[in-house]
């Protein structure tokens, strides 16, 4: 009987894979010129995408004090014009392996940027050192010098990448303090900006935290705590193989995700399953069309050691980068990385959370909660299976999210 089901089991497998195999095959000796994809939004460039649809578009460029120099994305108003003169400054900043580009995957009416631009906001999206938009430095080389240039986790994107930025568009827009979104990452990395340089909460209204990912006590996701339970085998891949930018941006990718995701594919499923048992699952609350396009954005690159952070965290805390006992010594004066002080957060944190979030399980939510001194919202989106990519992508997140998010910064006005 056993034997049986084992034939029937290796026969549907290997017909998985020749399927994808074929797939993939063709995808990438018959790669589509752009304009031909099955989504007219594939592979477009974001200038090209946000003025196709009407809004105005401008690219800043912004250097760190540490070399990296970060591109800027700017959305100055809403098709509507609304309040032209007086525009609230809001910068928004996205997660790991994503760029200013997740956030417009959605579309034209669910996309949050488009949304904010209509409601009075002038829109600043950032890209954080080394995805796509943000792969340049004043001396080192990314594709020479990879060890050097990707040699920083969301620690220097918080202490380094985020007061530029802030500084920048302070400068720009002529306001003395400007909003904070940040999802996933783009939360934490705001916790490490104000507990290392607490300077910087008067520059900020307000925060509004979606997902954050500070605590990883209880992740869900299997892709986070298998490399934690294997770390040291981990680490050593990473350094053998020289593997130190993780997922870069691909055009094999996006002809791969054309073939794979589309709507007439039996194997559609796979690609929402590839994002969903990172964040989890939500059900069929996103629209099945628009995945080639998300994965024409996604991944866009992260340095290896951004996730290492957080797989080094994982049942321990939000520390510093743990480099082993030795060289703590020498980095912190200390064997245990110091922990983040959270006490330091004084600006005003909006926390906004899913219900079926693998990467913010309840748990570590209220643990974050009781360790910020200024919560001034807590909101649990009304939808039980909300999930981790649903603050992008939900086709509701406009009723059931984005309103409440402005709801908050018009107290703070
Ligand atoms: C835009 O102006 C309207 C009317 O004056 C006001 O109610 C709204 O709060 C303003 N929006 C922003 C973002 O300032
Ligand atoms: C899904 O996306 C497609 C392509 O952008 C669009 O034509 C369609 O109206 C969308 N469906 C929903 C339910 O929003």
């Amino acid at each position: 009987m056993f034997e049986y089901f084992k034939y029937i089991f290796i026969t549907v497998l290997s017909t998985f894979f020749i399927h994808i195999g074929i797939v993939v095959y063709d995808a990438i000796h018959h790669p589509v010129a752009v304009g031909q994809f099955v989504h007219p939004d594939i592979g477009l460039d974001i200038e090209t995408l946000v003025k196709r649809n009407g809004y105005p578009f401008e690219k800043h460029h912004v250097t760190t004090e540490d070399g990296y120099i970060l591109e800027l994305h700017r959305i100055r108003h809403g098709l509507n014009k609304k309040n032209l003169t007086n525009r609230p400054p809001i910068l928004i900043v996205h997660g790991i392996l994503e760029s200013s580009m997740a956030w417009l995957s959605a579309g034209v009416d669910k996309a949050l940027p488009y949304y904010l631009a209509e409601q009075g906001y002038d829109v600043w999206l950032s890209n954080c050192r080394g995805n796509a938009y943000s792969r340049k430095h004043i001396k080192l080389n990314p594709d020479v010098d990879k060890k050097e240039f990707f040699d920083y986790s969301w620690h220097e994107i918080g202490v380094y990448d985020h007061p530029a930025t802030i500084d920048y568009v302070i400068k720009k827009t002529g306001k003395s303090k400007i909003f904070y979104a940040g999802h996933s990452q783009g939360s934490v990395s705001f916790m490490v900006m104000m507990s290392e340089r607490p300077e910087y909460n008067k520059k900020i209204k307000a925060m509004l935290a979606l997902a954050p990912v500070v605590f990883v006590d209880h992740v869900k996701s299997p892709t986070f705590y298998i490399p934690a339970l294997f770390q040291n085998a981990f680490e050593w891949i990473v350094e053998y193989f020289g593997l130190y930018e993780l997922l870069p941006k691909s055009e094999i990718i996006t002809q791969i995700a054309n073939k794979l995701c589309n709507d007439e594919s039996r194997l559609q499923k796979l690609c929402s399953t590839l994002l969903n048992i990172n964040g989890g699952f939500n059900g069929d609350k996103f629209n099945s069309t628009l995945w080639p396009v998300v994965f024409s954005h996604i991944p866009a690159g992260s340095a290896t050691k951004q996730y290492m952070h957080y797989t080094r965290n994982i049942f321990n805390d939000f520390r510093k980068f743990d480099y082993g006992e030795a060289k703590n010594l020498l980095v912190y004066g200390n064997k245990i990385p110091p922990l983040y002080d959270l006490s330091k957060v004084a600006a005003p944190v909006g926390i906004f959370y899913g219900n079926n979030d693998w990467l913010t399980p309840e748990k570590d939510v209220q643990k974050l909660i009781r360790s910020l001194p200024n919560v001034v919202m807590v909101h649990k989106v009304a939808d039980e299976n909300f999930a981790h990519f649903d603050f992008l992508v939900s086709l509701h997140a406009v009723d059931i999210l984005y309103d409440k998010l402005v709801n908050l910064m018009q107290q703070y006005k």
